[in-house]
C-alpha cells in the first residue's frame, strides 16, 4: 500500500484558508473540531454546486429511464422535528457508531477508525522510521532499537504506552514471541499491539491510543445526534434532536406535497439543508464534519417499477459528477454487497472519489442512491420496523405493543390510472454538498511548474466563483476608462473582479488560482482597433476579440 498523499491535502487545506475558500470554525479562539466555514470564493463556489443540483435535478430534471417526463418538486423542512420522528426512523435506537475511549489521556475514537489513525500518528511514524520501515508495513524486529526508543522518544511521544510505562515486562514477552517466530520481520500494527500490552493488565491484545499510546476501552455504542432542548424547560419531555439527515422531512410532508400539489407517482421531492452528526472523529478536512449540508431527493415510483428507477438515479447521479468536471478514473460506482445495506435497503450504491487524503486505490464516499422500499412511509404510517424472516414487520416489546408508534396516518397513495392502492417505494440519491466541494476542489487543484506560479484551481467554468476578470494592462494611458465599462457590462450577469494593480503575471497568478476561467485585458491595441486579449486559465493561451463580443464570447464559454 502506497502511503497516502498527505503533502498533496496540505497544500490543497493551505491554498484553501489563503485565498478564502474555507476556514477552520472559530479559529480564533483555536478552532472547533468538525466545523467548517466557507469564506467569500467558497462560499461562491459550494453555492454554485447547489444552484447546479437544484437546476439539473428540480427546474431541469432530465428525462426518465423511458424517455418519459415526470414531477421533480422542491421542500425546505425545519431542521429540529418532532422527536418521535427519529423513533420511528430508526435513528433513536440505531444511529450510533462503536466508540473507544483511551484510559490514560480520555480522548475518544471511533472504533472502526483506530487503524487509520495510527497510521497518521506522529509517534507511530516516529516508531516506523526508528525500525526502519512504514506505519502501514512490515518492520524487522530489532529488539535493541525498540528498547531506546521505549525509554528514550518514546517517553514523551506516547507516553501512555505500556511498553512505556512498563519496559521490562512488555518488551519480555515480545522477545518471547518472536523467538519462537521463524521469521523476524512483523507488521506495523501486530508490533504496536504488542507494545500496547502489559502482560500483568487484563485483557487481550488491542491497538493502542493514536495520541498517547495508551490503553483503550472495548468499543461501546454511541449514538450521533446532537440533543437539544425546546422550550425553557430541560426535561426528557422537552428533548429534541438536530436533524442527522434531511430525508425524513420529506417523508414526514409526503402528504402534504401531494395533497398540495397535482404530483403524480412516479415523482420526487427534493431537498438541500444542514444535517449534523456529533462524529467522534471528524478528520480529513470537510470529509467528516459535524454539521454540513445534504442534497437529497426521495423520488416515489410504483414498486414494480422501483428497480428500473434505481437504476435510472445511480446512473443520473453519477452522470452528473463527470459533466462537473470529476474524472471518470478518479470517480467509481460501487455497488454494496448484500451484508452491507441497512437493514430495509434491497439495494445501495455509492458514488465514490478517490480524495488525495485517502491511501493510493482507496476511494471515499461522495454520495449515496438507496433502494429503500417501503420502509419510510410504512414506518412513519405504523411504527418503527424491523426485519423478521426477510420482511419488515412492527418492532414490539415484551407487551406486544409497537416499540415507537407510527402516525397512523393514511401515506398510501391511488393510482388512477392503475386503479391502485399501495405504499409507493423510494429511490434515494444522498449527496453531500460539503464532500462534493471538496471533491471539486481536490479534483481542480493542479500544479503547473511550466507557470512562474504553478498553483491553480482548474474549476468547471459553471461551478468557478469567479467567471471573469478585467484588466488594465496599465493603471494609465486611458486604458483603466476602457476596462471599466467592460467590467461592469460583465459584473452586470457574473460574479467578475477587476484589477488594475501588480504586474499581468501576477494578475493572471491570483485569478488562476481562484479558479477563474477568463481574463480580459485591455492594452494599447484596445485603443487602436477595440480588441482586448482574452486569456484561458487552463492553457494560458490568449486571443484578441472585439470589446463588443466579450459578453457573448461568456455566454458561450459558461453555457450549462
Ligand atoms: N438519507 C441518507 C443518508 O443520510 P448517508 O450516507 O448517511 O445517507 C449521505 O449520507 C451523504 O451525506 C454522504 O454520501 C455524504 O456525502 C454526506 N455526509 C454524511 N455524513 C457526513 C459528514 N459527517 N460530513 C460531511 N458529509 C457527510
Amino acid at each position: 500500500m502506497a502511503t497516502p498523499t498527505g503533502n498533496v491535502m496540505d497544500k490543497i487545506v493551505a491554498l484553501c484558508k489563503r485565498r478564502g475558500f474555507i476556514f477552520q470554525s472559530s479559529e480564533i479562539y483555536g478552532g472547533i473540531n468538525g466545523f467548517w466555514d466557507y469564506g467569500p470564493l467558497g462560499v461562491e463556489l459550494k453555492r454554485n454546486i447547489k444552484d447546479a443540483w437544484w437546476h439539473d435535478m428540480v427546474h431541469h430534471n432530465p428525462l426518465g429511464p423511458d424517455g418519459q417526463e415526470f414531477s421533480m418538486v422542491g421542500l425546505d423542512a425545519a431542521i429540529i422535528m418532532h422527536p418521535q420522528v427519529w423513533k420511528v426512523s430508526g435513528h433513536f435506537d440505531l444511529f450510533a457508531d462503536k466508540m473507544q475511549t483511551c484510559r490514560q489521556c480520555k480522548k475518544l475514537f471511533r472504533a472502526d477508525h483506530v487503524p487509520e489513525i495510527l497510521q497518521e500518528s506522529d509517534w507511530t511514524r516516529a516508531l516506523a522510521e526508528a525500525l526502519s520501515g512504514e506505519p502501514a508495513g512490515l518492520v524487522t524486529y530489532d529488539a535493541a532499537a525498540i528498547q531506546k526508543w521505549v525509554t528514550g522518544k518514546g517517553k514523551k511521544q506516547a507516553p501512555g504506552l505500556a511498553a512505556v510505562r512498563n519496559p521490562q515486562a512488555v518488551l519480555g514477552r515480545l522477545a518471547e514471541e518472536m523467538s519462537s517466530r521463524p521469521c523476524q520481520s512483523l507488521d506495523m500494527p501486530t508490533l504496536l499491539q504488542y507494545l500496547a500490552a502489559d502482560p500483568a493488565a487484563p485483557g487481550g491484545l488491542q491497538l493502542p491510543c493514536p495520541n498517547c499510546g495508551g490503553d483503550l476501552t472495548e468499543p461501546r455504542d454511541f449514538n450521533l445526534m446532537f440533543e437539544t432542548y425546546t422550550g425553557a424547560l430541560q426535561t426528557d419531555e422537552n428533548k429534541a434532536f438536530l436533524r442527522p439527515e434531511t430525508a425524513q422531512g420529506i417523508f414526514v410532508n409526503f402528504k402534504n406535497v401531494l395533497d398540495s400539489c397535482r404530483v403524480k407517482i412516479p415523482f420526487g421531492i427534493a431537498q438541500i439543508g444542514k444535517s449534523f452528526r456529533n462524529e467522534i472523529t471528524p478528520r480529513n478536512f470537510t470529509f467528516r464534519s459535524r454539521e454540513f449540508e445534504q442534497m437529497e431527493i426521495e423520488f416515489f415510483c410504483h414498486p414494480s417499477e422501483s428497480n428500473k428507477w434505481y437504476e435510472y438515479w445511480r446512473d443520473t447521479r453519477l452522470r452528473w459528477y463527470t459533466n462537473l468536471g470529476l474524472r471518470s478514473e478518479k470517480l467509481r460506482l460501487r455497488e454494496h454487497d448484500k451484508d452491507e445495506l441497512s437493514h430495509y435497503s434491497c439495494g445501495t450504491s455509492d458514488i465514490e472519489y478517490a480524495f488525495p487524503f485517502l491511501n493510493e486505490g482507496d476511494f471515499g464516499e461522495l454520495e449515496g442512491v438507496a433502494h429503500r422500499g417501503d420502509f419510510d412511509l410504512r414506518s412513519h404510517m405504523e411504527g418503527k420496523l424491523v426485519s423478521k424472516d426477510g420482511k419488515l414487520v412492527v418492532d414490539t416489546n415484551a407487551d406486544g405493543k409497537p416499540r415507537w408508534k407510527g402516525s397512523g396516518k393514511d401515506l398510501t397513495y391511488f393510482d388512477d390510472e392503475r386503479k391502485e392502492r399501495f405504499v409507493p417505494h423510494v429511490i434515494e440519491p444522498s449527496a453531500g454538498a460539503d464532500r462534493g466541494t471538496l471533491a471539486f476542489i481536490c479534483e481542480a487543484y493542479t500544479v503547473d511548474e511550466s507557470r512562474p506560479s504553478p498553483e491553480l484551481m482548474k474549476f468547471h467554468p459553471r461551478l468557478a466563483p469567479i467567471k471573469a476578470a478585467v484588466f488594465p494592462l496599465v493603471n494609465k494611458d486611458g486604458l483603466p476608462e476602457i476596462a471599466e465599462p467592460v467590467y461592469r457590462a460583465i459584473r452586470e450577469r457574473w460574479p467578475a473582479q477587476y484589477d488594475a494593480k501588480a504586474s499581468i503575471g501576477k494578475r493572471y497568478a491570483r485569478m488562476d488560482e481562484a479558479g477563474t476561467p477568463y481574463c480580459f485585458t485591455i492594452d494599447g491595441q484596445t485603443k487602436e482597433d477595440g480588441t482586448v486579449t482574452v486569456r484561458d486559465r487552463d492553457t494560458g493561451a490568449q486571443e484578441r476579440i472585439d470589446k463588443s463580443r466579450v459578453i457573448e464570447y461568456l455566454e458561450e464559454k459558461l453555457r450549462r
